[in-house]
């Protein structure tokens, strides 16, 4: 939680604050946490999007070229997909899907119930767009949990705080919730040549000295070539000496820096290669649609 004494200060880039949409014919309520708009401005990342759901939720539906990190923030997550996976994922859960070259899954309220997810888009770079595709599920009890002066680290993906997180990467990134007790604060650290965000869960927190109120979002460029510095940065956290606690969720990479193509649930780097994926699909090379049962459950 320490930085080093070579690690540089990181500086806010930008501000933004998730954007509302309400109810559509998948989900009760949805918010765009990260719009995909300029993907060079949080490459590596693409979008994220926040999702309260009971019925229908995300029925099947293929993914080509990305990865896709869920959080559950509440409620039971029921998924499945075309390579055989299938279950539920509660509060503080994650599951990491590589789409690779193409999964066909869907995403549930279990028991059309509730849930609430985050889900964030993570590009691959394109000599790993067509690579196999995979889950991870990356279960709240089985991840690092740093406790020190009213701060705790959640590592889900990379090294941060010495510890490292359960997820296994195509493309390294570094993920984590960060929870602050009133007046904690932290210096989380950061490979300098990494592009950060931060999105506030809940409460208000100070990052390297903007507050920021749940639901607005941080983001840090990455530092200049680390050749030319420290090759470690850190991320200022405080949480305002309020009752209320902070917690912030942190992911960070380094640019991939290639062309991004978007079209629809597909990311590639070029328009013929989206336009080639929907024939895929539609010719069934990404496999059938699986014909699974829900989950069962006592009445
Ligand atoms: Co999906």
């Amino acid at each position: 939680m320490s930085g080093a004494a070579l690690a540089a200060g990181r500086t806010v880039t930008r501000v933004t604050t998730k954007q509302r949409l309400g109810p559509d014919a998948q989900v009760d309520d949805k918010a765009i946490v990260i719009a995909p708009t300029d993907p060079s401005l949080t490459d590596p990342f693409l979008a994220l999007s926040e999702d309260w759901f009971s019925e229908p939720g995300f029925e099947w539906h293929p993914h080509r070229g990305l990865e896709t990190i869920t959080t559950v923030l509440d409620g039971v997550l029921e998924h499945g997909d075309n390579i055989g996976n299938a279950g539920a994922l509660h509060s503080g859960d994650v599951q990491w899907m590589t789409a690779g070259r193409g999964i066909i899954h869907r995403e549930l309220a279990f028991r059309n119930e509730h849930a609430h997810t985050l889900q964030l888009w993570l590009n691959l770079p394109a000599r790993s767009k067509m690579v196999d595709t995979r889950y991870q599920d990356l279960l709240a009890a089985s991840r690092p949990r740093l406790t020190s002066r009213g701060v705790v680290i959640d590592v889900i993906s990379g090294t941060a705080a010495g510890a490292t997180g359960p997820a296994v990467n195509h493309w390294p990134v570094q993920g984590a919730i960060v929870s602050l007790d009133p007046g904690a604060t932290a210096e989380y650290g950061i490979p300098a040549s990494h592009r950060a965000f931060a999105y506030v869960l809940s409460g208000a927190v100070s990052i390297a000295g903007r507050m920021l109120r749940a639901g607005q979002t941080a983001w840090s460029d990455p530092l200049a070539a680390p050749a030319a510095g420290p090759a470690d940065s850190v991320l200022r956290l405080a949480a305002p000496d309020l009752a209320e606690p902070g917690k912030v969720m942190i992911y960070s990479g380094r640019p991939i820096r290639e062309p991004v193509a978007i079209g629809g649930p597909f990311v590639m780097t070029k328009r013929t290669e989206i336009a080639q994926a929907f024939t895929d699909f539609h010719a069934g090379a990404f496999g059938a649609v699986p014909r699974q049962a829900r989950l069962r459950y006592d009445r």
